[in-house]
């Protein structure tokens, strides 16, 4: 089933120059880029992104650490991409992250773990909705 997810590269990914790496891995996995950007978030924008945690202990540092530098949001689409993605993300924890995943390879710890990935089809609408309008968004013709 065609799926589309939401990817971010994190800051600190973004800052130790990966995001070539790590697109050239879901590039291998099939996963096809359907819309790109980078933004620096502010306060306010990753607090509504991040709404769902806003009870979680950890919220507030997560919030501090996402508006530390720029991020490149991606909307990728693949045959179950929603898993897909997940499966290359590998673990929140880059501890518990199989080798080879980009968590186990460029995460430091659970808070500046490189990279976000939606975790259900719901999720990855309105995520992808919440940074990409629908011109945004491009059919991958070839
Ligand atoms: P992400 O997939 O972006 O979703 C929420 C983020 O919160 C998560 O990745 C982690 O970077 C961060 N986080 C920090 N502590 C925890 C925790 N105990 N459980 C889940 N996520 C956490």
């Amino acid at each position: 089933m065609t799926e589309r997810t939401l990817s971010i590269i994190k800051p600190d990914a973004v800052g130790n120059n990966h995001i070539g790496e790590i697109i050239a891995r879901l590039e291998k996995k099939g996963l096809k880029v359907v819309g790109a950007k980078m933004v620096h978030l502010n306060e306010q924008k990753a607090q509504q992104f991040y709404e769902v945690h806003k009870e979680r202990p950890f919220f507030k540092d997560l919030v501090s650490f996402m508006i530390t530098g720029p991020v490149m949001v991606m909307a990728l689409e693949g045959n179950n991409a929603i898993k897909e993605y997940r499966d290359v993300m590998g673990a929140t924890n880059p501890k518990d992250a199989a080798s080879g995943t980009i968590r186990a390879d460029f995460a430091t710890s659970i808070d500046e773990n490189a990279v976000h990935g939606s975790d259900s089809k719901e999720n990855a609408e309105k995520e992808i909705s919440f940074f990409f309008k629908p011109e945004e968004l491009l059919s991958r013709t070839r």
